[in-house]
């Protein structure tokens, strides 16, 4: 993981890079540090957040200069681990996000030539590494030092020796250029530079970048330079602000009826019967394609769940969710299958993987993800973007409910190309996803009445979310966002399987989430409901508005707005969203920021 940014302009460096590290934050936030050129290397690292970097940080002078902030994977959380390093001539500077597996015999040999390691980081041999290749060119010596790493990295370096520019490297770790006038920018996301351009370059794995105030020079892995389009991006800074709410992640539960909308727009339409993807993805989307694996991870691999009920109702074609950790190594590749991977940053180092080894047997590939240029809309043969703006709470709010409409959309194309849906349906299907953004507005105003469920949570030492069909994934990422931001045990279960052994957990101190639709389930969730209660704990249903049942079985309900079962499942999410919020905010929890997670995972 970490977040790295670089620097080269007009500007006080100091301040440009602790913005950038702000908005980069998400990436890692156990340590970070920063160095600025001014004749010599001016470096400064601090433990904990940004905010602890940036209080104590020297007035360094100098407008070019490097920072990083970690999540740490090799050696402690110290002052001395973190980055950037320096070479031991103290003229080089280097950050870097991934790992150098092979860290442990470079280290060795530099030590016998006699190279001083300060750290126990597998990053600190590249800047030493760089120092021994160095013969007056840094990009040379940059190439030739990236010829003995094996493993991945993003990097950018700066030297005393050549103060007028930064080189930056990739391979399976995400870097952008950010292009502007009289200044530019490496970093592993647009959001750290957005503020000063939405000019970007994105730079392919093994290609080299060198910067400088005006020219930008990209080489490919053959050291050839190579002419590269400069994309606009339409993300506003206001997108990675939070716009005057407490947390990012509540902010980004609110942008929902926006994001909606944003997904849906030109995409489909009720009057004219289309449901419409690039020319790329429409080839994917074949009719007689056998079956589908989905490859995800975490929140991501919940709208994979979600997506099979969708797929398999719709478009009736087989539907596997695989974890991409797991599909990597163990996962059947078929022929005439379509693997869908899902990743909100682009850059999850296991789906990425998955979805090599997919590629590699032969399927064909489609991503679904949020981030233009990320690796994944390189690697998979086409991708559709959430276009949800940039998501900086770590916990995933609106990506998610994104992510499960353009697989609800998928659904609806692959059943008009196989004939599995009537006219009608597919009017009622588009009439009612048109539906979700008021939808979703009905459920922001009841924020107060969630907040107040909420109270009753705050003390629980564990919770359970239950549902059936398509609510059961949802009860798993309910229960999922509820630990990864309040640090409460949470559990999803398909209601069914209660009895078959999470029984033994039930106390009258384990509050039970319910999520009741009012479809052929029905009876059974209040049946699971009644066998829940006879055991002693508290339960919260979430129901439907026109539900008058379910008084009567559960201690409090949360009303959702009535739609189709398969749809309810993104009202139903925005509760559960809120309510895992409240209870954090009400346990003073770092909501965007938990502990020991990171927004994106680039190591294995
Ligand atoms: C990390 C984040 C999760 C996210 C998962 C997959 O673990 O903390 O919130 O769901 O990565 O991320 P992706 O970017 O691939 O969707």
């Amino acid at each position: 993981m970490c977040g790295i940014i670089g620097y080269n302009g007009f500007r006080d460096a100091n301040k440009v890079l602790i913005d950038g590290l702000k908005r980069l934050e998400y990436r890692g936030y156990d340590s970070s540090g920063i160095s600025v050129i001014d004749k010599k290397q001016q470096i400064f690292k601090e433990v904990g957040e940004i905010k602890e970097l940036e209080k104590n940080l020297p007035d360094f002078k100098g407008s070019i200069g490097v920072s990083h902030t970690r999540w740490s994977t090799h050696g402690a959380v110290t002052k001395a681990n973190a980055h950037p390093h320096l070479s031991t001539n103290k003229k080089i500077a280097v950050v870097h996000n991934g790992i150098i597996e092979n860290f442990q015999k470079l280290r060795e040999n530099l030590t016998k030539k006699g190279y001083k390691f300060l750290s126990n980081t597998d990053s600190e041999v590249l800047a030493h590494l760089i120092e021994d290749n160095y013969k007056g060119n840094l990009q040379k010596a940059i190439f030739n030092a990236l010829k003995k790493v094996e493993g991945y990295y993003a990097i950018v370096v700066t030297s005393t020796d050549e103060p007028d520019k930064i080189v930056g490297a990739r391979k399976d770790s995400p870097l952008v250029v950010g292009v502007g006038d009289n200044e530019n920018f490496l970093a592993s996301d647009i959001t750290a530079f957005l503020k000063y351009t939405n000019r970007v370059i994105y730079l392919e794995d093994k290609e080299l970048c060198v910067i400088t105030k005006k020219d930008i020079t990209i080489y490919d892995e053959n050291y050839k330079t190579v002419d590269k389009e400069i994309n606009l991006i339409d993300w506003d800074i206001s997108d990675a602000e939070k716009s005057g709410f407490a947390h990012f992640m509540l902010k980004e539960i609110y942008d929902q009826p926006d994001t909606v909308n944003n997904v849906l727009r030109g995409r489909v339409s009720e009057v004219d019967q289309y449901i419409e993807f690039a020319e790329k993805v429409e080839k994917e989307l074949k009719p007689d394609l056998d079956s589908i694996h989905i490859i995800a991870c975490g929140t991501s691999f919940y709208s994979g769940l979600v997506a099979k009920y969708m797929i398999e109702k719709i478009a009736d074609i087989p539907v596997s969710v695989e974890l991409s950790s797991e599909y990597r190594y163990f996962g059947t590749k078929k022929e005439n299958s379509l693997v869908i991977a899902i990743t909100q940053s682009g850059e999850t180092l296991d789906t990425l993987a998955a979805l090599k080894e997919a590629k590699n047997s032969g399927c064909q590939t489609l991503a679904i993800t949020n981030v233009i240029g990320s690796t994944v809309t390189r690697l998979a043969d086409a991708y559709i973007l959430t276009q949800s703006g940039p998501e900086i709470g770590v916990a995933a709010t609106k990506t998610f409910t994104s992510q499960i409409i353009i697989l609800f959309l998928v659904a609806l194309k692959l059943a008009i190309k196989k004939g599995t849906i009537t006219s009608d349906e597919l009017y009622n299907y588009i009439l009612n996803v048109k539906e979700l953004p008021k939808q979703i507005r009905q459920v922001l105003e009841k924020s107060d009445e969630i907040e107040k469920i909420a109270e009753t949570l705050k003390h629980a030492h564990s919770v359970f979310f239950i549902g059936r069909g398509i609510n059961y994934p949802i009860a798993l990422e309910g229960a999922l966002k509820l630990k990864e931001i309040s640090y409460i045990h949470a559990e999803g279960f398909a209601a069914g399987e209660l009895k078959h052994g999470p029984f033994a957990l039930l106390t009258k101190e384990t509050p039970v989430i319910a999520i009741a639709t009012k479809d052929f389930t029905y009876d059974k969730i209040l049946a699971n409901i009644g066998e829940v209660k006879a055991r002693g704990p508290q339960v919260i249903a979430i129901a439907d508005e026109t539900d008058t049942e379910i008084e009567k079985h559960a201690d409090f309900v949360l009303r959702y707005p009535t739609n189709q079962t398969i749809l309810t499942s993104i009202p139903i999410t925005v509760t559960l969203q809120l309510l895992a919020y409240h209870v954090a905010n009400l346990r003073g929890c770092s909501i965007d920021k938990p502990r020991n997670l990171a927004k994106s995972v680039t190591v294995e």
